[in-house]
């Protein structure tokens, strides 16, 4: 078995950045300006955003925090992402999801200026890619076919099964992996809570990418020996052994799955740190598409 380290692919990914950036500077070129939104307190999302900051300043992207309670009204908040598409000064910006149930996070991803989505979220952007056509891919994604593609896993005609149908994650995965690319021409299938003979399904895959959010939920009698496993979920559990009384699981029982397969990604460590660095670069293609 073999670690896919998004750890140490994320950082070449971010060394190959700086290169871009130092460039720009030296040509007299802007920098680019990642903006990111975050309501409320919730852990989880503000390790994220802190992470998607040290990121930028990393590479040598400027970048904004906004911080807002969970008690903000959606209009604030939309006002907030008319603010920022009209401020010349920001090329990217992301809110991070989820947000407080009393707000429509469709209504405020729609709000987003489609050329300063670096998320890759608001609906055009979503079917430039579905069409293939240029555009800021979902960063999840993204990264998880950057860690394919830089580990030269070979997915050209593999049954592949997504578990997990988010609009973020799942859905949008499904759809570029089946596409006539590299990274991609795989045979997807597109798993949910619906699914009959999941455990069957996932025997037969020789790719298997868990995105649902349920800790050890793939066990190692559902893997195919020699497959590659690929785990999205980063659920916070309860460890008495760690100083902040957590530690994050996936949705793949490494320890056992592990034993199995050809490749696999660890939590933390795989999937996290390639969405981060897919970020970035959706922050650098920002100039591009805007013309700068
Ligand atoms: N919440 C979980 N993943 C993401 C992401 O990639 N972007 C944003 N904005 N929110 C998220």
């Amino acid at each position: 078995m073999q670690l896919l380290d998004g750890k140490a692919t994320a950082q070449k990914i971010r060394e190959e950045l700086k290169v871009a950036v130092d460039r720009r500077k030296e040509g007299g070129q802007k920098i680019p300006h990642l903006a990111a939104v975050l309501v409320g307190s919730d852990g989880g999302s503000l390790t994220y955003v802190n992470a998607k900051v040290k990121a930028c300043d990393q590479i040598g992207f400027h970048s904004s925090l906004i911080k807002y309670d969970d008690t903000v009204t959606e209009k604030d908040l939309l006002e907030k992402v008319n603010e920022l598409n009209n401020d010349n000064n920001i090329d990217g910006f992301i809110v991070q999801l989820p947000l407080p149930s009393h707000i429509d996070e469709l209504k405020v991803t729609q709000a987003i200026d489609p050329l300063k989505d670096v998320d890759g979220f608001h609906p055009e952007n979503l079917g430039k890619m579905v069409l293939n056509l240029p555009g800021f891919l979902p960063a999840t994604p993204a990264g998880i076919l950057q860690l394919l593609k830089r580990n030269n896993i070979n997915t050209s005609g593999k049954d592949c099964i997504v578990i997990g149908r988010s609009n973020i994650v799942g859905m949008p995965l499904s759809i570029m992996l089946g596409r006539n690319n590299n990274p991609g021409n795989c045979t997807v299938t597109l798993a949910h809570s619906r699914t009959k003979n999941l455990k069957q399904k996932v025997l037969n895959s020789d790719i298997i990418i868990a995105a649902i959010g349920v800790p050890g939920f793939v066990t190692a009698d559902m893997v195919k020996k020699d497959a590659v496993v690929i785990d999205v979920g980063t659920t916070r559990v309860k460890d008495d052994s760690k100083k902040n009384g957590w530690s994050l699981k996936g949705d793949v029982d490494f320890n056992n799955v592990a034993q199995k397969c050809s490749y696999i990604t660890p939590v933390p460590g795989g999937v996290g740190p390639m969405t981060i660095a897919s970020l970035m670069i959706n922050t650098l293609y920002s100039m591009e598409l805007r013309g700068k």
